[in-house]
């Protein structure tokens, strides 16, 4: 009864130019390890579910890439998007989908683009979580001990423990200001959400019934199309008039049956360039060379990183500074500022 759905719908615009929207970082080998982040995430999950229960879930642009990336993975367990509406709609359809193939169905939701360094932990983990959410109701997340006031996290405040390792959840805050981060991470009380879930299929759909009722309403009139070869066509012609949101928003911060499981599995959003920067081998400048060749003087703390082109990068007196260049487009921009990179895509796009 255990499924995998993988959320591989992104744009990953944080790691633009390098990220474009035809081709999203999750589909980029970013360690060089032959292996991009989707397949690693593939590859890790494998040992925990039947090949025949791992879903992918993603915008109908990149079928042929993941075709081309998981060649392994039945072309049925690939679910099209029609159009981009976040994690929101993109759940509850792999919800709707497994529960009409088996209403007795565990899943593990995760993302394609992070990057976990001890896979046997976290095999011992999802075990023990598919195990807590097949005995109980429970919206079960993993959770990180967080290490610095992110915003671009979910913040997690526990209560009680409900059972060794696996805590109530008392508040669940998406994305919160700079402040409020700072004051989660001093309290001690938090955890960081690792967007990695698990729960029954069932247990999400009556929460997404209970605090999203304006998309399940809509899923309601396809109801007796999932499972049959009506889906497909049901899906082509409404979910692009699904209301965008996210599952942090529509359900994670308003459901009071939410449970956490601490883990410590080495665990990276590979969210943004200092992300990377921080994940990577340094020269003794601590600069960074991601697929180039860089002569740098009274430079450090760079990250330079060249897609589609042998370039020898030559600095001199850069410090702390974001040098990407990929397709048409070279980023300079310090790392301090690259919360704004979302925003400069989105300027870009009305520009040019
Ligand atoms: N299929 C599909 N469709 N997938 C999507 C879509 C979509 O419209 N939008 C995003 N995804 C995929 C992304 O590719 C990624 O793998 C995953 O869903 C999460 O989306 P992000 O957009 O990366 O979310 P986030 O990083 O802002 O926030 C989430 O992850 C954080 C940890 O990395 C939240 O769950 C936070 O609470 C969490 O802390
Ligand atoms: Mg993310």
């Amino acid at each position: 009864h255990r499924y995998c759905v993988i959320m591989c719908g992104g744009i990953g615009s944080r790691f633009w130019p390098y990220s474009r929207e035809n081709c999203p970082k999750q589909f980029i080998d970013f360690l060089g390890t032959g292996r991009s982040l989707l397949q690693m995430s593939y590859d890790r999950i494998l040992p925990i579910v039947p090949k025949e229960n791992i879903l992918v879930v993603t915008n109908e642009k990149y079928a042929p890439l993941i075709r081309e990336q998981l060649p392994d993975l039945l072309p049925e367990n690939i679910l099209l998007e029609p159009a981009r509406r976040n994690t929101a709609p993109c759940i509850a359809w792999a919800a709707f989908h497994i529960a009409a193939i088996d209403p007795a169905a565990s899943m593990i939701v995760t993302p394609s683009d992070h990057l976990i360094t001890r896979e046997n932990i976290f095999e011992d983990c999802v075990r023990r979580g598919f195990e807590f959410v097949e005995k109980n109701d429970a919206l079960l997340t993993l959770g990180i001990t967080p290490v610095r006031p992110e915003t671009g996290y979910g913040y997690i405040q526990v209560g009680q423990e409900a059972e060794p390792g696996i805590l109530k959840v008392k508040t669940f805050t998406e994305k919160p200001n700079l402040e409020l981060a700072k004051v989660f991470l001093e309290t001690g009380e938090f955890f960081w959400n690792s967007g990695i879930f698990l729960w029954r299929a069932s247990t999400i759909i009556d929460a997404l019934r209970k605090h999203d009722s304006d998309l399940t309403v809509r899923f309601d009139r396809g109801a007796s199309d999932f499972g049959t070869p009506r889906e497909e066509a049901f899906i082509r012609e409404n979910f692009a008039s699904f209301p965008a949101n996210s599952i942090d928003y529509a359900v994670m911060e308003k459901a009071d049956n939410v449970y956490v499981e601490c883990v410590n599995f080495g665990w990276n959003d590979l969210g943004t360039w200092s992300a990377l920067h921080d994940n990577s081998p340094k020269n003794e400048q601590n600069n960074v060379a991601q697929n180039c060749k860089v002569l740098a003087y009274d430079s450090t703390g760079n990250i330079f990183a060249v897609r589609d082109s042998e370039k020898l990068v030559v600095a001199h007196g850069l410090k702390d500074y974001i040098v990407a260049d990929a397709g048409d487009v070279l980023l300079i921009c310090p790392k301090s500022e690259e919360q704004r990179i979302k925003q400069m895509v989105n300027d870009v796009k009305i520009a040019y």
